[in-house]
């Protein structure tokens, strides 16, 4: 004998799949909506031609940089449902313009710099200043990641001076940055994390050094010839916060983002943008009087600022 008629169980159970969506608790829902949609409560806003555009015009001789960022932010965030989320790690000297690639992205992404409540920024002396309270840093961090994933899907994540991080405190995050963890409530493959560091310059500069030498055009320097030489230098520095990383070794960086070290002209247009800024735009004699005071390495050939640009707002202020 059948309990019910075909009509009675199919009213059943839409009931119950009622009830069902009705008891479900917000988180419940909010793990849904968080899973498929792209902003998830918070007020993520790309402009990725913005960015390129930016990285184009204002980042100077930073042909593997401009390429990398823009082209690998453009296709993690064509798709919306990443396998795995956006791990990006700069490397390179000091002043070559790590920091500011950093803030343009959080300004393209979020229409904000660094203001958005969804881009957090870490920095060792500051929030990580003591090397034996490791394992407390460690919880800290874990919980902090993994609430504000919970609040946004797509936040980011800045570590910048990794070179200052306490060893083995980054690799809490290790399974944050693969394919199959889960973080209740959330999408945390939808993260970008970016790590800064100079460590991995030596690997750099040496290779840039030997195009100059060869004669060759600086954006003859490839990807190629560069990301495993970082890769391998920072797990082996003890002082790059990747020493003996899982992170190296379980391949979690989704790209090596390499800042060449700058020329004279690069300065020179550094200051003249300065000028520029100044209002004095007129004033190119000042910009090369700026190019001309910077100190350059190594001692034979002086062929790269050893500042980067980091030092032309000082610089012009001599001239003015
Ligand atoms: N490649 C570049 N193109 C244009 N401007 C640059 C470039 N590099 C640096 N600058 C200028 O110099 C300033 C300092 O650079 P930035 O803070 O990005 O250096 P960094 O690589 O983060 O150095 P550090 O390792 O010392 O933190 C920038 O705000 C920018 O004005
Ligand atoms: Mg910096």
């Amino acid at each position: 004998m059948e309990l019910w008629t075909e009509g009675e169980a199919a009213m059943l159970c839409s009931l119950f799949f009622i009830s069902f969506i009705s008891t479900a608790t917000s988180f419940e829902m909010k793990t849904i909506y968080c899973t498929i949609s792209d902003s998830c409560d918070c007020d993520f806003n790309p402009n990725i031609q913005g960015l390129e555009w930016d990285l184009y015009k204002n980042v100077y001789g930073q042909h593997l940089a401009q390429e990398i960022v823009s082209e690998s932010v453009a296709s993690f965030l064509k798709k919306t449902n990443p396998d795995r989320p956006l791990v990006l790690s700069f490397h390179g000297a000091s002043g070559t313009g790590k920091s500011m690639v950093s803030t343009m992205l959080g300004r393209h992404l979020y229409g904000t710099a660094m203001g958005s409540p969804y881009i957090h920024q870490f920095v060792p002396t500051l929030h990580f200043p003591l090397a034996d309270r490791v394992k407390r840093y460690r919880s800290d961090l874990k919980r902090w990641v993994q609430g504000n994933l919970t609040a946004c899907a797509r936040s980011i994540f800045i570590f910048d001076e990794m070179e200052k991080m306490p060893t083995g405190l980054i690799d809490v995050l290790e399974p944050f940055l693969g394919p199959s963890h889960v973080v209740f409530q959330t999408n945390y493959r939808k993260a970008i994390y970016i790590f800064i560091s100079t460590a991995g310059q030596e690997v750099i500069n040496k290779v840039a050094l030997e195009n100059i030498r060869a004669g060759q055009d600086r954006e003859e320097i490839q990807l190629k010839e560069l990301e495993e030489p970082i890769l391998d230098d920072v797990y082996k520095n003890q002082n790059s916060g990747f020493y003996h990383s899982r992170i190296i070794l379980e391949k979690r960086i989704t790209h090596v983002v390499p800042f060449l070290p700058l020329r004279q002209r690069h300065v020179e247009r550094c200051a003249q943008r300065e000028m520029c800024q100044r209002g004095e735009c007129q004033r190119k004699d000042v910009a090369k009087a700026v190019g001309g005071v910077v100190t350059y390495t190594p001692q034979d050939g002086q062929h790269f600022s050893s500042t980067g640009c980091k030092l032309v707002p000082a610089k012009v202020n001599l001239f003015l």
